[in-house]
């Protein structure tokens, strides 16, 4: 997804400092600000255990999904689910599943010869030849599974299409370039074209539908469609929460890529962009094995939603604390609501929305995005955390002043072991530059300010 501080470009950078710091892969790591849960994984890809923390509920899907599930789902709950079975024994289906999976598997193959130096004997060639098969079936099941959601569930009109979404007369465009698109791949046409959905009871209908440009009512539609069978499979425990949250996170993450937006939800643009024509469609996620099955209970990967300064101190103890926080006076619930509501779902209360750009009513506001709150927040953290090492992710333009992220390390730290580490790195534009948003540069420089906590008794 996109997202303001992704770490996702900064991990070599991460991983050289924590090998540099002597951080063990296997740490025990509190992962305190996980966003879209890109550190985390990687962490756990280095062999790491890793407790993610964040205050959004499409955090928590992303944690479930990509840290703490080890393995891609079975979906064997679902099987006799009567649309997915008479869809599994259609031909077109079948057809549907085995160009995805071939098409995965001969990327993987040619991404495996590109990186397989020129010079391997023929064992090794071997080796890479079959890894994309063995990945292929593990992932049929849920290979199986998006062509179900992408191509065989009507779609629905519930409350996203109700209150995010415009009708666009181009829609059967956008859905007939894309077909043809697969059939020039070899593929079955998709049978989604011309299926005429429902509506729920209580649903907004799609004349009724807000002027809220964020996604194509078409896409909109499958959104709602998707989330409310995901909700009533997980509510039946047809699916296993491990299978939801991967679903769910597939979900979010499609969804954000048609979403008609400059990469936050804070507005959404008042012409269609190419990507929000584009159709809905689900892509196979990355679920990380960690490279150290867990031996106990207590050594698997864990999720957390809330604030991280509550959470911390019955978390345990760690050997890593590895530290994002917002840097600006942005708050995250205002930028990313959207997500937000669709993580949530609306299958009990409904959610209250206001303002132009249906914002929640209860949205969560962060101190660390206040400069009244964000200095004692740190501090207020690493008092309350029982760590060995603290890395910290922060901007050279950040709100906390450098000179306060330095007296509070050296606080808290041993002496000695504090450092500040520097990489210079693109910017990443949410907003366009405008009169309200002038940016100084095109790039600005990231630091990672380490200490070593002091034990316990000399706090
Ligand atoms: C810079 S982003 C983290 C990005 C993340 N490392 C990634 O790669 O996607 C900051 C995150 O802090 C979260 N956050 C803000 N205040 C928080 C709090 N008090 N406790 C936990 N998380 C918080 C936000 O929701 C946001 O996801």
């Amino acid at each position: 997804m996109r997202y303001i501080g992704n770490k996702t470009k900064l991990l070599s950078f991460i991983g050289a400092a924590l090998d540099r710091l002597g951080v063990p892969a296997a740490a025990r790591s509190l992962d305190a600000f996980a966003g879209t849960a890109a550190v985390g994984a990687f962490l756990k890809s280095r062999g790491a255990t890793v407790v993610g923390c964040d205050l959004m509920t499409f955090s928590y899907v992303f944690q479930r999904a990509y840290v703490v599930a080890d393995s891609y789902p079975r979906l064997t709950g679902v099987l006799d689910d009567p649309g997915l079975r008479s869809a599994r024994q259609r031909s077109d289906f079948t057809a549907l599943v085995d160009h995805r999976v071939a098409a995965r598997a001969a990327a993987a193959h040619r991404s495996a010869q590109r990186t397989t130096p020129r010079r391997t004997k023929a064992g090794t060639r071997h080796a890479a030849h079959l890894a994309p098969r063995a990945r292929a079936d593990a992932t049929r099941p849920l290979d199986e599974m998006l062509v179900y959601l992408d191509h065989y569930l009507d779609p629905l009109t519930s409350f996203i299409s109700g209150h995010f979404a415009m009708p666009h007369a181009a829609i059967q465009t956008a859905d007939t370039a894309d077909t043809q698109e697969r059939d020039r791949d070899g593929a079955r046409a998709a049978v989604r074209t011309g299926r005429a959905g429902h509506t729920r009871p209580g649903a907004a209908t799609p004349s009724t539908a807000s002027p809220r440009m964020y996604f194509t009512l078409d896409a909109a539609r499958r959104i709602d469609a998707i989330r409310t069978q995901l909700n009533e499979w997980h509510t039946a425990a047809a699916i296993s929460d491990d299978e939801y949250y991967i679903l769910l996170a597939t979900l979010l993450e499609a969804a954000d890529a048609v979403a008609n937006t400059a990469g936050v939800y804070a507005a959404y643009i008042k012409s269609w962009q190419s990507n929000a024509l584009r159709g809905l469609r689900l892509r196979l996620p990355a679920i990380g094995a960690s490279p150290r099955p867990p031996r106990s209970r207590r050594a698997r990967c864990e999720a957390h939603q809330g604030d991280v300064s509550a959470l911390a101190p019955d978390l345990g103890r760690f050997d890593l604390l590895y530290l994002d926080p917002p840097y600006n006076t942005r708050q995250y619930s205002g930028y990313y609501h959207v997500p937000e509501l669709i993580a949530k779902g609306w299958f009990g209360d409904p959610p209250v929305l206001r303002g132009k750009t249906g914002l929640l009513s209860d949205a969560k506001k962060s101190e660390w995005s206040t400069r009244a709150g964000c200095v004692a927040a740190l501090d207020r953290l690493l008092a309350a955390t029982d760590a060995d090492h603290v890395v910290l992710s922060y901007n050279s333009e950040g709100i906390i002043p450098e000179s306060e992220i330095q007296r509070i390390f050296r606080a808290h730290g041993r002496g000695g072991t504090y450092k500040r580490l520097t990489r210079q790195y693109q910017r990443y534009r949410a907003d366009r530059p405008s009169a309200s948003r002038h940016y100084t540069s095109d790039s600005v420089r990231e630091h990672l300010y380490c200490v070593r906590l002091k034990g316990g008794d000399q706090k």
